[in-house]
């Protein structure tokens, strides 16, 4: 009768597709609650790679409720091509994927809108995925949005006239360069609203209030990363909504009280897409040598993620926020090869060092201090259990545990679900 959570710590793609599909098995229901098509999470079964935006990642085991809950914003039309791309997945959609009846939808002139202010911030844009977020959530805590449950109510045409004209005033006036053909857009948006709404829609909550007291044992899946949560990420440089555990109870309405585990997710480096600071990033080989063994390119965007050091101060941070219980540490094989590996456990700003996250980490007066390790030359990815790991990937395993004082209880040694070794 509990909640587990599993989080990204870092900026994101830490691999939460691979994990929740592996550890899925253990659980009845597997939800998410917050972000929306900004997501690319991977699961590799067998030879084929899969991205889900929306859909959570227990979507590919048969017996699993999968439920989109009230905090995530769906793109009608990204939805219905990950549903028809998975068609030939033989899953049954009507069964076993529920949206909640609370969750905002994103309109053509939310992706608009986004362009139109990255490109009205010039140099200081954010890196949006483009998806449409930031102004989606924006409408939501504005009152302005439209809900899933609006689209079997009478009027919601009318509200979205209503949203779309205000949209296209607001992209007006950032008097930006942006051209597009809003008529295709909306044929576009109005047939997927259809096909939307042949799913299942509910008030998640109550479902999952009942799965609770049926002794159901619920997994909630994070999207984004702890440092670009809307609160305490590298603000403005993050997404809009709560990455962090909070937001699992805000984004499914499960209370503070049932949340049991706390799975933090993270890579054995660091990696970072968009914009903003990013105190380990490694501008030399070595980073171009982990993007390129990493394959660190972004699922969602295909755009190259930055590649830094493992930095524990910010790892830390997203540690004590989130109330992390255990940790999975992600592309340990990526390491493989690398002489001498660095970690950050300190930053030099103004010339004192700190420990902790500080308000900015603007460059010009941070800087990240490491500590160095020898590293491992043998290749993991076929190892079977702990006692196969190279001695010094277990000093750095031991390293991390004793700094952030939580235990890993996963290592992660290549994309499929069978490259996982449980400690
Ligand atoms: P997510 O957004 O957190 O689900 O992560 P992404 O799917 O965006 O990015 C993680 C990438 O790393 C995907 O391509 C995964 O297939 C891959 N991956 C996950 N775990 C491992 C691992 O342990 N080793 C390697 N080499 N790749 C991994
Ligand atoms: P998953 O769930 C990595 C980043 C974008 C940008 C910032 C704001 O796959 O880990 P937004 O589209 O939300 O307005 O973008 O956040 N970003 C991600 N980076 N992984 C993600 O999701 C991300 N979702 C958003 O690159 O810097
Ligand atoms: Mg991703």
């Amino acid at each position: 009768m509990f909640v587990d959570l599993l989080l990204g710590l870092q900026w994101g793609d830490e691999g939460k597709g691979k994990i929740v599909d592996a550890i899925s098995k253990n659980y009845s229901i597997i939800s998410r609650f917050q972000g929306g098509p900004n997501a690319g999470h991977t699961i590799k079964i067998g030879n084929k790679s899969h991205v889900l935006h929306t859909i959570p990642s227990g979507i590919f085991h048969k017996n699993l409720i999968n439920i989109i809950g009230n905090g995530v914003v769906i793109d009608p039309v990204i939805f219905e091509e990950e549903i028809l791309k998975l068609n030939d997945s033989d899953i049954d959609f009507k069964k076993n994927l529920l949206i909640s009846n609370k969750a905002h939808l994103i309109i053509p002139t939310h992706c608009l809108l986004d362009q139109a202010s990255e490109m009205s911030k010039g140099i200081k844009k954010i890196g949006s995925t483009l998806k449409g977020i930031g102004p989606t959530y924006m409408d939501k805590t504005g009152r302005n949005g439209i809900r899933v449950g609006d689209l079997f109510l009478e009027g919601w045409r009318l509200q979205y006239t209503k949203l779309k004209n205000k949209h296209l005033n607001m992209i007006n006036n950032l008097n930006v360069d942006i051209s597009f053909n809003l008529e295709e857009l909306e044929k576009n948006f109005f047939r997927s609203i259809d096909f939307l709404k042949n799913f299942s829609v509910i008030d998640s909550e109550n479902f999952l209030f009942d799965s609770l007291n049926e002794g159901k044992k619920i997994l909630a899946e994070g999207a984004q990363g702890s440092m670009l949560d809307i609160d305490f990420g590298t603000y403005p440089y993050v997404t809009s909504s709560n990455t962090t555990a909070a937001g699992a109870c805000n984004g499914l309405g499960i209370p503070p009280t049932k949340i049991n585990k706390v799975i933090g997710i993270f890579k054995a480096y660091t990696t970072r897409v968009g914009s903003g600071p990013f105190p380990t990033e490694i501008y030399d080989e070595i980073g171009e040598r982990i993007s390129k063994v990493g394959k660190e390119f972004g699922a969602t965007t295909g755009r190259a993620r930055r590649c830094g050091w493992l930095d524990l101060v910010s790892l830390k941070y997203a540690v004590d926020i989130n109330g992390v219980t255990e940790l999975a540490m992600m592309k340990s094989d990526v390491m493989s090869g690398i002489n001498k590996i660095k970690v950050c456990t300190s930053y030099k700003q103004f010339n004192n060092e700190i420990f902790r996250m500080p308000f900015s980490l603007n460059p010009s007066s941070l800087s990240a201090t490491y500590t160095e390790f020898d590293g491992w030359n043998e290749d993991i990815t076929n190892i079977k259990d702990e006692s196969q790991l190279p001695n010094n990937l277990k000093k750095y395993i031991s390293f991390i545990e004793k700094n952030l004082q939580v235990p890993i209880k996963i290592i992660s040694i290549g994309p499929r679900r069978d490259q996982t070794i449980y400690l």
